[in-house]
């Protein structure tokens, strides 16, 4: 099998016009960076859960995503910060939510999998990830310059910014995983969890049909089971990915949410939709690496 790995940075309103060369530059660097981190574990054998984790923290890790380091905050400056990853091999999942110290939540989701658990959130996640040595960084880690000013533009023109991280992959043993992550919506209330944490709504993977990672309005993919929704569309409407997912996002679309979808099945086929002005997106195989933010990939 042929390996091939997908990301996304984020679907939201981004401006062509507005954004500056320097700032879409260091944006696409960073996704090629993230392929390539994801890809060189698939080409040495590595599985598509351990790619799209690693691909995964290195956005997180980034002050120019939605997720982890840069992570939107709550009304009240906090970054509170949702996680997830589903095993296609196994349909094991690991997922965490109202993180507040966690420096990469991902790796703290794998750990939820990796347990008796599935779901962990808040206080008792944090002192699961004491127990199991994953990282903690103080409050402040997570207060960016970036963030601060994006969260004054929001309360200022009450607005919504989105954005989230994610990835899929397939990797040369045939099989499929998702993770995603997020600091949910900027100015959020305390306590929000959008999709991403959600089996289903924004992560999802099974190897015999597809994996699926979201971004967007959380509310609605929650709503929608956006996730899920695809892998049933192909599953017993045998509509090919791209299809499903198209129906998912209009069908998001219609209910007044906007979002973006990534997914990849056994075969290889992949989707990279979005029903915003922009997506920060990419893909690579054995062929190329592209990235984007606008239609063009480059
Ligand atoms: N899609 C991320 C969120 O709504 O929290």
């Amino acid at each position: 099998m042929k390996p091939k790995l997908l990301l996304h940075g984020g679907a939201g309103n981004f401006d062509k016009n507005t954004m500056s060369s320097d700032e879409y530059s260091i944006r696409l660097e960073t996704m090629r960076e993230a392929l390539k981190i994801g890809y060189a574990i698939l080409e040495r054998g590595g599985n598509s859960l351990d790619a799209t984790v690693e691909t995964v923290v290195h956005l997180e890790n980034s002050t120019y995503f939605n997720a982890g380091k840069s992570g939107a905050l709550t009304w009240n400056g906090v970054a509170e910060l949702d996680a997830s990853l589903m095993d296609g091999a196994t349909k094991n999942a690991g997922c965490v939510s109202n993180v507040t110290h966690i420096k990469n939540p991902i790796l703290l989701a794998r750990e939820i999998l990796n347990s008796e658990h599935v779901f962990l959130t808040g206080f008792g996640a944090e002192e699961f990830a004491l127990q199991r040595g994953v990282e903690f960084v103080s409050q402040n880690y997570f207060i960016t310059e970036e963030n601060l000013s994006d969260l004054e533009r929001v309360k200022k023109a009450n607005k919504v910014i989105l954005g989230t991280v994610g990835a899929v992959a397939l990797d040369i043993h045939g099989q499929l995983a998702s993770s995603t992550s997020t600091g949910g919506i900027m100015n959020k209330r305390p306590g929000r969890v959008g999709d991403t944490p959600i089996i289903g709504a924004g992560t999802y993977a099974d190897s015999t049909i597809g994996a699926i990672s979201a971004t967007g309005h959380g509310e609605y993919f929650i709503r929608s089971v956006a996730a899920f929704s695809i892998i049933t569309r192909m599953q017993y409407l045998h509509e090919d990915i791209n299809l499903a997912t198209k129906e998912v996002l209009n069908q998001i679309l219609s209910m007044g949410g906007t979002g973006g979808i990534i997914g990849i099945t056994p075969l290889g086929d992949m989707t990279l939709e979005y029903t915003t002005p922009g997506m920060q997106r990419g893909f690579v195989d054995e062929n190329e690496i592209l990235v984007g933010i606008f239609e063009e990939m480059e």
